[in-house]
């Protein structure tokens, strides 16, 4: 039996590498890439610098900020900013810079938390 799409999480795909992924309304889709082991290009993860910039080919996200540092233009393109947008139907985008993140061969220290 399927889950309606009502009742999950959206679920991202990411092209051209084809990697998917959950993304629960709890987490941007920066961090949801990040639980799952898949690195987007980022560094303010506010929504300003747009490292993070990509483009959505298929489906619709909203934004934790008001003001993502986008023109009504580039939205109207499909750019949106993974680090501020939350996704509300199943996505597919196209970010050809993310990689996946290896788990890390040391064992964890005692006390530390692990960042992606
Ligand atoms: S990481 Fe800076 S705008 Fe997304």
């Amino acid at each position: 039996m399927t889950t309606p799409p009502e009742l999950r999480a959206p679920v991202v795909h990411i092209e051209p590498h084809g990697y998917a992924f959950d993304a629960p309304a709890s987490l941007s889709i920066l961090e949801a890439a990040a639980f799952a082991h898949v690195r987007l290009p980022r560094s303010c993860r506010n929504g300003t610098c747009r490292t993070c910039l990509c483009k959505v080919v298929a489906g619709r996200v909203s934004y934790r900020v008001e003001w993502p540092g986008l023109s009504r233009e580039e939205k109207d393109e499909g750019w949106i900013l993974p680090c501020v947008a939350i996704a509300e139907t199943d996505l597919v985008l196209t970010a050809p810079e993310a990689e996946p993140i290896e788990p890390s061969s040391a064992p964890p220290r005692s006390g530390s938390a692990r960042r992606f």
